[in-house]
Protein backbone atom coordinates (compact mmCIF):
# COMPACT_ATOMS: atom_id res chain seq x y z
CA UNK A 1 0.00 0.00 0.00
CA UNK A 2 1.44 3.51 -1.21
CA UNK A 3 1.47 6.33 1.83
CA UNK A 4 0.57 9.06 -0.42
CA UNK A 5 1.33 12.86 -0.09
CA UNK A 6 -2.00 14.17 0.91
CA UNK A 7 -1.16 17.98 0.75
CA UNK A 8 0.43 17.52 -2.63
CA UNK A 9 -2.85 15.83 -3.64
CA UNK A 10 -5.13 18.24 -2.36
CA UNK A 11 -3.29 21.00 -4.24
CA UNK A 12 -3.66 18.40 -7.32
CA UNK A 13 -7.33 18.57 -6.44
CA UNK A 14 -7.37 22.06 -6.06
CA UNK A 15 -5.59 22.59 -9.53
CA UNK A 16 -7.43 20.06 -11.86
CA UNK A 17 -10.62 19.85 -9.84
CA UNK A 18 -12.43 16.53 -8.51
CA UNK A 19 -12.92 13.92 -8.89
CA UNK A 20 -9.31 13.02 -10.21
CA UNK A 21 -7.27 10.41 -11.12
CA UNK A 22 -3.34 10.52 -10.35
CA UNK A 23 -1.04 8.47 -10.97
CA UNK A 24 3.03 8.69 -10.11
CA UNK A 25 5.37 7.86 -13.10
CA UNK A 26 8.50 6.82 -10.15
CA UNK A 27 6.46 3.99 -8.27
CA UNK A 28 5.83 2.72 -11.93
CA UNK A 29 9.11 2.67 -12.72
CA UNK A 30 10.13 0.89 -9.26
CA UNK A 31 7.70 -2.40 -10.07
CA UNK A 32 8.94 -2.86 -13.32
CA UNK A 33 12.49 -2.73 -11.93
CA UNK A 34 11.58 -5.69 -9.67
CA UNK A 35 10.62 -7.33 -12.61
CA UNK A 36 13.65 -6.74 -14.80
CA UNK A 37 14.86 -10.60 -14.67
CA UNK A 38 12.08 -11.86 -16.83
CA UNK A 39 13.32 -11.59 -20.27
CA UNK A 40 10.08 -9.57 -21.05
CA UNK A 41 7.41 -7.34 -18.97
CA UNK A 42 4.31 -7.47 -20.90
CA UNK A 43 2.21 -5.02 -19.36
CA UNK A 44 -1.50 -5.99 -19.70
CA UNK A 45 -3.07 -2.67 -20.30
CA UNK A 46 -6.17 -3.38 -19.74
CA UNK A 47 -5.50 -2.27 -16.11
CA UNK A 48 -4.61 1.40 -16.76
CA UNK A 49 -4.73 2.22 -20.60
CA UNK A 50 -4.19 5.83 -20.79
CA UNK A 51 -1.25 6.35 -23.89
CA UNK A 52 1.07 8.28 -21.74
CA UNK A 53 1.24 5.78 -19.38
CA UNK A 54 2.23 2.90 -22.55
CA UNK A 55 4.28 5.62 -23.66
CA UNK A 56 6.04 5.55 -19.86
CA UNK A 57 6.22 1.66 -20.13
CA UNK A 58 7.34 1.83 -23.61
CA UNK A 59 10.41 4.14 -22.68
CA UNK A 60 11.45 1.30 -19.98
CA UNK A 61 11.52 -1.29 -22.33
CA UNK A 62 8.29 -2.85 -21.38
CA UNK A 63 5.83 -4.40 -24.27
CA UNK A 64 2.37 -4.79 -24.26
CA UNK A 65 -0.47 -7.14 -23.95
CA UNK A 66 -3.95 -5.60 -25.87
CA UNK A 67 -6.93 -7.87 -25.46
CA UNK A 68 -9.38 -5.54 -27.81
CA UNK A 69 -8.49 -3.32 -31.49
CA UNK A 70 -9.44 -0.21 -29.52
CA UNK A 71 -6.45 -1.53 -27.14
CA UNK A 72 -4.42 -2.29 -29.97
CA UNK A 73 -4.64 1.09 -31.57
CA UNK A 74 -4.23 2.56 -28.30
CA UNK A 75 -0.63 0.79 -27.93
CA UNK A 76 0.15 1.89 -31.71
CA UNK A 77 -0.90 5.36 -30.95
CA UNK A 78 2.06 5.16 -28.22
CA UNK A 79 4.53 4.05 -30.24
CA UNK A 80 4.32 0.33 -30.37
CA UNK A 81 5.00 -1.89 -33.26
CA UNK A 82 4.51 -5.82 -33.71
CA UNK A 83 8.40 -5.98 -35.31
CA UNK A 84 10.89 -8.17 -33.98
CA UNK A 85 10.59 -10.96 -31.48
CA UNK A 86 9.77 -10.34 -28.74
CA UNK A 87 6.74 -8.73 -30.66
CA UNK A 88 5.93 -4.89 -29.03
CA UNK A 89 2.27 -5.55 -29.55
CA UNK A 90 0.50 -9.04 -28.61
CA UNK A 91 -3.27 -9.75 -29.24
CA UNK A 92 -4.92 -12.27 -26.47
CA UNK A 93 -8.07 -12.96 -26.70
CA UNK A 94 -11.03 -16.18 -27.03
CA UNK A 95 -12.69 -14.81 -29.85
CA UNK A 96 -11.68 -12.54 -32.20
CA UNK A 97 -14.08 -10.42 -34.34
CA UNK A 98 -13.81 -9.14 -37.91
CA UNK A 99 -13.07 -6.16 -37.12
CA UNK A 100 -9.93 -6.46 -35.13
CA UNK A 101 -9.14 -10.09 -37.48
CA UNK A 102 -8.21 -6.77 -39.89
CA UNK A 103 -6.43 -4.63 -37.95
CA UNK A 104 -4.32 -7.71 -36.77
CA UNK A 105 -3.72 -8.93 -39.56
CA UNK A 106 -2.54 -5.31 -41.26
CA UNK A 107 -0.15 -4.61 -38.36
CA UNK A 108 1.33 -8.39 -38.27
CA UNK A 109 0.40 -8.58 -34.66
CA UNK A 110 0.94 -11.71 -33.16
CA UNK A 111 -2.32 -13.48 -31.81
CA UNK A 112 -2.46 -14.97 -28.11
CA UNK A 113 -5.24 -17.52 -29.05
CA UNK A 114 -7.70 -18.68 -26.53
CA UNK A 115 -10.06 -20.84 -28.45
CA UNK A 116 -9.35 -23.17 -31.93
CA UNK A 117 -12.36 -21.62 -33.95
CA UNK A 118 -9.44 -18.15 -33.77
CA UNK A 119 -6.92 -19.82 -35.30
CA UNK A 120 -8.98 -21.61 -38.20
CA UNK A 121 -10.02 -17.89 -39.10
CA UNK A 122 -6.53 -16.44 -38.42
CA UNK A 123 -5.00 -18.81 -40.31
CA UNK A 124 -7.56 -18.17 -43.08
CA UNK A 125 -7.15 -14.58 -43.11
CA UNK A 126 -3.41 -14.55 -42.62
CA UNK A 127 -1.13 -17.58 -43.11
CA UNK A 128 1.63 -17.75 -41.66
CA UNK A 129 0.96 -15.62 -38.65
CA UNK A 130 2.87 -15.61 -35.42
CA UNK A 131 0.50 -17.31 -32.73
CA UNK A 132 0.65 -18.05 -29.27
CA UNK A 133 -1.76 -20.79 -27.48
CA UNK A 134 -3.22 -19.29 -24.05
CA UNK A 135 -4.03 -22.53 -22.30
CA UNK A 136 -6.61 -23.12 -19.61
CA UNK A 137 -4.84 -25.98 -17.21
CA UNK A 138 -7.84 -26.89 -15.79
CA UNK A 139 -7.44 -25.10 -12.36
CA UNK A 140 -7.62 -21.01 -11.42
CA UNK A 141 -7.35 -18.82 -8.94
CA UNK A 142 -8.21 -15.35 -8.05
CA UNK A 143 -9.01 -12.58 -5.61
CA UNK A 144 -12.86 -12.99 -6.11
CA UNK A 145 -14.76 -16.38 -8.66
CA UNK A 146 -15.07 -13.34 -11.57
CA UNK A 147 -11.07 -13.19 -11.54
CA UNK A 148 -10.62 -16.85 -11.89
CA UNK A 149 -9.77 -17.45 -15.34
CA UNK A 150 -8.60 -21.21 -15.05
CA UNK A 151 -10.96 -24.14 -14.91
CA UNK A 152 -14.02 -25.36 -16.55
CA UNK A 153 -15.90 -22.48 -15.49
CA UNK A 154 -13.98 -20.35 -17.22
CA UNK A 155 -14.47 -19.36 -20.77
CA UNK A 156 -10.23 -18.71 -20.82
CA UNK A 157 -7.81 -20.23 -22.80
CA UNK A 158 -7.94 -23.77 -24.90
CA UNK A 159 -8.76 -26.18 -22.96
CA UNK A 160 -5.80 -28.68 -22.14
CA UNK A 161 -6.72 -31.78 -23.49
CA UNK A 162 -7.18 -29.66 -26.82
CA UNK A 163 -3.84 -28.57 -27.13
CA UNK A 164 -2.90 -31.18 -29.78
CA UNK A 165 -6.10 -30.90 -31.67
CA UNK A 166 -4.94 -26.41 -31.68
CA UNK A 167 -1.39 -28.05 -32.55
CA UNK A 168 -2.99 -29.82 -35.77
CA UNK A 169 -4.68 -26.64 -36.86
CA UNK A 170 -1.45 -24.12 -36.15
CA UNK A 171 0.19 -27.20 -38.86
CA UNK A 172 -2.94 -27.19 -41.38
CA UNK A 173 -2.63 -23.34 -41.51
CA UNK A 174 0.98 -22.91 -41.67
CA UNK A 175 0.95 -20.66 -38.64
CA UNK A 176 3.96 -20.29 -36.68
CA UNK A 177 4.20 -21.27 -32.93
CA UNK A 178 6.29 -18.56 -30.63
CA UNK A 179 5.10 -19.83 -27.23
CA UNK A 180 2.52 -21.43 -25.07
CA UNK A 181 1.06 -18.63 -22.36
CA UNK A 182 -1.03 -18.95 -19.23
CA UNK A 183 -2.84 -16.72 -17.09
CA UNK A 184 -4.73 -18.72 -13.99
CA UNK A 185 -6.72 -15.82 -12.74
CA UNK A 186 -6.19 -12.07 -11.20
CA UNK A 187 -4.85 -11.44 -7.35
CA UNK A 188 -3.45 -14.86 -7.47
CA UNK A 189 -2.90 -17.26 -4.37
CA UNK A 190 0.61 -18.08 -4.69
CA UNK A 191 0.62 -21.45 -2.96
CA UNK A 192 -0.87 -22.26 -6.66
CA UNK A 193 2.50 -21.44 -8.64
CA UNK A 194 4.49 -24.52 -8.27
CA UNK A 195 1.51 -26.32 -9.87
CA UNK A 196 1.20 -23.63 -12.63
CA UNK A 197 5.16 -24.05 -13.59
CA UNK A 198 4.88 -27.76 -13.57
CA UNK A 199 1.73 -28.17 -15.68
CA UNK A 200 3.67 -25.15 -18.26
CA UNK A 201 6.39 -27.84 -18.45
CA UNK A 202 3.96 -30.80 -19.25
CA UNK A 203 2.62 -28.90 -22.21
CA UNK A 204 5.89 -27.84 -23.72
CA UNK A 205 6.20 -31.84 -23.54
CA UNK A 206 3.23 -32.26 -25.82
CA UNK A 207 4.75 -29.59 -27.79
CA UNK A 208 8.03 -31.51 -28.47
CA UNK A 209 5.65 -34.96 -28.66
CA UNK A 210 4.00 -32.97 -31.75
CA UNK A 211 7.00 -32.39 -33.64
CA UNK A 212 6.31 -28.36 -32.92
CA UNK A 213 9.00 -26.09 -32.21
CA UNK A 214 8.45 -22.89 -29.77
CA UNK A 215 10.76 -20.17 -28.52
CA UNK A 216 9.11 -18.72 -25.47
CA UNK A 217 6.34 -19.22 -22.37
CA UNK A 218 4.67 -16.57 -20.72
CA UNK A 219 3.67 -16.56 -17.02
CA UNK A 220 0.50 -14.45 -17.40
CA UNK A 221 -0.07 -11.80 -14.65
CA UNK A 222 -1.76 -11.78 -11.96
CA UNK A 223 0.39 -10.47 -9.32
CA UNK A 224 -0.99 -9.45 -6.16
CA UNK A 225 -0.73 -5.94 -4.36
CA UNK A 226 -1.01 -5.62 -0.77
CA UNK A 227 -4.28 -3.46 -0.28
CA UNK A 228 -4.62 -3.38 3.43
CA UNK A 229 -2.35 -2.57 5.98
CA UNK A 230 -0.67 -5.36 6.99
CA UNK A 231 -1.36 -7.39 3.40
CA UNK A 232 2.25 -8.95 2.53
CA UNK A 233 3.57 -7.87 -0.84
CA UNK A 234 4.71 -9.76 -3.20
CA UNK A 235 8.56 -11.77 -3.35
CA UNK A 236 9.62 -11.34 -6.86
CA UNK A 237 12.60 -12.86 -6.62
CA UNK A 238 10.92 -15.83 -5.42
CA UNK A 239 7.94 -15.61 -8.34
CA UNK A 240 11.21 -15.04 -10.81
CA UNK A 241 12.79 -17.91 -9.21
CA UNK A 242 10.09 -20.94 -9.75
CA UNK A 243 9.47 -19.53 -13.32
CA UNK A 244 13.41 -19.39 -14.53
CA UNK A 245 13.32 -23.18 -12.94
CA UNK A 246 10.16 -23.95 -15.46
CA UNK A 247 11.55 -22.19 -18.22
CA UNK A 248 14.88 -24.22 -17.82
CA UNK A 249 12.76 -27.66 -17.64
CA UNK A 250 10.97 -26.82 -20.88
CA UNK A 251 14.14 -25.60 -22.76
CA UNK A 252 15.98 -28.92 -22.17
CA UNK A 253 12.46 -30.69 -23.26
CA UNK A 254 12.32 -28.07 -26.47
CA UNK A 255 16.56 -28.43 -26.91
CA UNK A 256 17.40 -24.61 -26.79
CA UNK A 257 16.70 -21.42 -24.75
CA UNK A 258 13.36 -20.16 -24.29
CA UNK A 259 12.20 -16.71 -23.32
CA UNK A 260 9.81 -16.43 -20.54
CA UNK A 261 7.51 -13.28 -20.27
CA UNK A 262 5.70 -11.93 -17.35
CA UNK A 263 2.01 -10.16 -18.22
CA UNK A 264 1.14 -8.42 -15.34
CA UNK A 265 -1.42 -5.03 -15.16
CA UNK A 266 -2.28 -4.63 -11.35
CA UNK A 267 1.29 -5.02 -10.21
CA UNK A 268 2.90 -2.59 -12.48
CA UNK A 269 0.35 0.34 -11.96
CA UNK A 270 -1.95 -0.21 -9.28
CA UNK A 271 -0.17 1.69 -6.43
CA UNK A 272 0.94 4.27 -8.51
CA UNK A 273 -2.59 5.65 -8.65
CA UNK A 274 -5.06 7.55 -6.25
CA UNK A 275 -8.33 8.65 -7.04
CA UNK A 276 -9.51 11.75 -5.33
CA UNK A 277 -13.21 12.98 -4.56
CA UNK A 278 -14.89 15.92 -2.70
CA UNK A 279 -17.21 15.53 -0.04
CA UNK A 280 -20.58 16.71 -0.74
CA UNK A 281 -22.54 15.66 1.94
CA UNK A 282 -22.84 13.63 5.48
CA UNK A 283 -25.91 12.38 6.65
CA UNK A 284 -27.19 9.95 8.71
CA UNK A 285 -29.63 7.03 7.90
CA UNK A 286 -30.90 4.96 11.44
CA UNK A 287 -27.45 3.69 13.13
CA UNK A 288 -25.39 3.96 9.34
CA UNK A 289 -23.36 7.76 8.52
CA UNK A 290 -23.28 8.37 5.04
CA UNK A 291 -20.03 10.31 3.74
CA UNK A 292 -20.99 11.02 -0.06
CA UNK A 293 -18.66 12.14 -2.20
CA UNK A 294 -18.43 13.37 -6.20
CA UNK A 295 -17.29 10.15 -7.42
CA UNK A 296 -19.04 7.14 -7.74
CA UNK A 297 -18.73 3.23 -9.18
CA UNK A 298 -19.16 4.67 -12.68
CA UNK A 299 -15.16 5.68 -11.68
CA UNK A 300 -14.11 3.32 -9.55
CA UNK A 301 -15.69 0.08 -9.76
CA UNK A 302 -13.94 -2.65 -8.10
CA UNK A 303 -16.11 -1.84 -4.74
CA UNK A 304 -19.13 -2.66 -6.68
CA UNK A 305 -18.08 -5.26 -8.20
CA UNK A 306 -16.43 -7.48 -6.35
CA UNK A 307 -16.48 -6.06 -2.67
CA UNK A 308 -12.75 -4.83 -3.01
CA UNK A 309 -11.33 -2.90 -0.26
CA UNK A 310 -9.29 0.26 -0.67
CA UNK A 311 -7.85 2.14 2.04
CA UNK A 312 -9.56 5.45 1.97
CA UNK A 313 -7.70 8.87 3.41
CA UNK A 314 -9.54 11.81 4.73
CA UNK A 315 -7.78 15.43 4.40
CA UNK A 316 -9.74 17.55 5.79
CA UNK A 317 -10.54 20.98 4.51
CA UNK A 318 -9.26 23.00 7.89
CA UNK A 319 -5.87 20.76 8.44
CA UNK A 320 -7.54 19.50 11.26
CA UNK A 321 -8.02 15.63 11.62
CA UNK A 322 -11.61 14.40 13.47
CA UNK A 323 -12.34 11.95 15.68
CA UNK A 324 -13.05 8.38 13.93
CA UNK A 325 -16.40 7.50 13.83
CA UNK A 326 -17.90 4.52 11.70
CA UNK A 327 -18.56 5.74 8.32
CA UNK A 328 -20.18 4.58 5.36
CA UNK A 329 -18.76 6.03 1.81
CA UNK A 330 -20.97 6.24 -0.88
CA UNK A 331 -21.15 7.97 -4.33
CA UNK A 332 -23.59 10.39 -6.17
CA UNK A 333 -25.30 7.63 -8.09
CA UNK A 334 -28.75 6.88 -8.12
CA UNK A 335 -28.03 3.40 -7.52
CA UNK A 336 -27.95 1.90 -3.62
CA UNK A 337 -24.90 -0.47 -4.88
CA UNK A 338 -22.88 3.11 -5.43
CA UNK A 339 -20.40 2.69 -2.08
CA UNK A 340 -17.55 2.29 -1.72
CA UNK A 341 -17.27 1.10 1.58
CA UNK A 342 -19.07 -2.67 1.01
CA UNK A 343 -18.09 -6.42 0.74
CA UNK A 344 -18.66 -9.22 -2.08
CA UNK A 345 -22.35 -9.33 -2.24
CA UNK A 346 -23.04 -5.70 -1.62
CA UNK A 347 -23.44 -5.58 2.18
CA UNK A 348 -23.06 -1.91 3.41
CA UNK A 349 -19.34 -2.18 5.80
CA UNK A 350 -18.79 0.83 7.93
CA UNK A 351 -15.40 1.90 8.42
CA UNK A 352 -13.39 3.63 10.89
CA UNK A 353 -12.72 7.00 9.49
CA UNK A 354 -12.10 10.40 10.13
CA UNK A 355 -15.29 12.68 10.78
CA UNK A 356 -15.17 14.61 7.34
CA UNK A 357 -17.74 16.82 6.09
CA UNK A 358 -18.56 18.86 2.85
CA UNK A 359 -15.42 20.50 1.44
CA UNK A 360 -13.26 17.47 2.70
CA UNK A 361 -11.05 15.58 0.30
CA UNK A 362 -11.08 11.42 0.22
CA UNK A 363 -8.12 9.32 -1.09
CA UNK A 364 -8.86 6.00 -2.34
CA UNK A 365 -5.50 4.54 -2.58
CA UNK A 366 -4.34 2.01 -4.96
CA UNK A 367 -6.57 2.86 -7.81
CA UNK A 368 -4.20 2.43 -10.89
CA UNK A 369 -5.10 -0.62 -11.67
CA UNK A 370 -8.93 -1.34 -13.20
CA UNK A 371 -9.71 2.24 -11.95
CA UNK A 372 -10.10 4.85 -14.51
CA UNK A 373 -10.17 1.69 -17.20
CA UNK A 374 -13.22 0.29 -15.70
CA UNK A 375 -14.96 3.24 -15.93
CA UNK A 376 -18.17 3.94 -17.67
CA UNK A 377 -20.72 7.03 -18.65
CA UNK A 378 -23.56 5.33 -16.14
CA UNK A 379 -25.69 8.18 -15.17
CA UNK A 380 -24.20 10.35 -17.77
CA UNK A 381 -21.38 11.01 -15.88
CA UNK A 382 -18.64 12.41 -18.57
CA UNK A 383 -15.29 10.42 -17.71
CA UNK A 384 -13.08 12.10 -15.46
CA UNK A 385 -9.74 13.44 -15.56
CA UNK A 386 -6.38 11.78 -15.43
CA UNK A 387 -3.04 13.66 -14.07
CA UNK A 388 0.30 12.20 -14.01
CA UNK A 389 3.28 13.23 -11.68
CA UNK A 390 6.78 12.76 -12.33
CA UNK A 391 9.09 14.31 -9.52
CA UNK A 392 8.25 17.36 -8.88
CA UNK A 393 5.95 17.98 -12.45
CA UNK A 394 3.10 17.03 -13.30
CA UNK A 395 0.52 16.88 -16.24
CA UNK A 396 -2.68 16.39 -17.46
CA UNK A 397 -2.57 12.86 -19.63
CA UNK A 398 -6.31 12.92 -20.04
CA UNK A 399 -8.47 15.86 -19.93
CA UNK A 400 -12.67 15.27 -18.37
CA UNK A 401 -15.13 14.21 -21.36
CA UNK A 402 -18.01 16.72 -21.27
CA UNK A 403 -21.31 16.03 -21.19
CA UNK A 404 -21.83 17.62 -25.20
CA UNK A 405 -19.50 15.18 -26.35
CA UNK A 406 -21.79 12.47 -25.16
CA UNK A 407 -24.83 14.16 -26.62
CA UNK A 408 -23.03 14.59 -29.58
CA UNK A 409 -22.89 10.49 -30.48
CA UNK A 410 -26.96 10.42 -30.19
CA UNK A 411 -26.84 13.77 -32.66
CA UNK A 412 -27.57 11.78 -36.23
N1 LIG B 1 -3.12 -11.45 -18.81
C1 LIG B 1 -4.38 -11.82 -19.10
C2 LIG B 1 -4.62 -12.73 -20.20
C3 LIG B 1 -5.45 -11.33 -18.33
O1 LIG B 1 -6.69 -11.71 -18.60
C4 LIG B 1 -5.20 -10.42 -17.28
C5 LIG B 1 -6.28 -9.86 -16.49
C6 LIG B 1 -3.85 -10.05 -17.03
C7 LIG B 1 -2.85 -10.60 -17.81
C8 LIG B 1 -3.47 -9.09 -15.95
O2 LIG B 1 -3.86 -9.50 -14.70
P1 LIG B 1 -3.30 -8.70 -13.42
O3 LIG B 1 -1.81 -8.84 -13.41
O4 LIG B 1 -3.71 -7.30 -13.56
O5 LIG B 1 -3.95 -9.36 -12.26
N2 LIG B 1 -10.95 -6.04 -13.06
C9 LIG B 1 -10.34 -6.97 -12.13
C10 LIG B 1 -9.17 -7.72 -12.74
C11 LIG B 1 -9.54 -8.46 -14.01
C12 LIG B 1 -8.34 -9.00 -14.70
C13 LIG B 1 -8.66 -9.55 -16.05
N3 LIG B 1 -7.52 -10.11 -16.69
C14 LIG B 1 -9.93 -6.22 -10.86
O6 LIG B 1 -10.21 -5.03 -10.78
O7 LIG B 1 -9.39 -6.81 -9.95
Amino acid sequence: MQTPDTARLAALAQHYGTPLWVYDADTIRQRIAALRQFDTIRFAQKACSNTHILRLMREQGVKVDAVSRGEILRALAAGYDAAGEPSGIVFTADLIDRDTLATVTEHRIPVNAGSIDMLHQLGEASPGHRVWLRINPGFGHGHSNKTNTGGEHSKHGIWHSDLPAALDVIRQHGLQLVGLHMHIGSGVDYSHLQQVCGTMVELVQQVKAHGHDLHAISAGGGLSIPYRDGDASIDTEHYFTLWDQARQDAAAVIGHPLALEIEPGRYLVAESGNLLAEVRAAKDAGSNHFVLVDAGFNELMRPSMYGSYHHITVVPQDGVQKPEKDTVVGGPLCESGDVFTQGDGGVVLPRRLPAASVGDLLVFHDTGAYGASMSSNYNTRPLIAEVLVDGESDRLIRRRQTVEELLALEQL
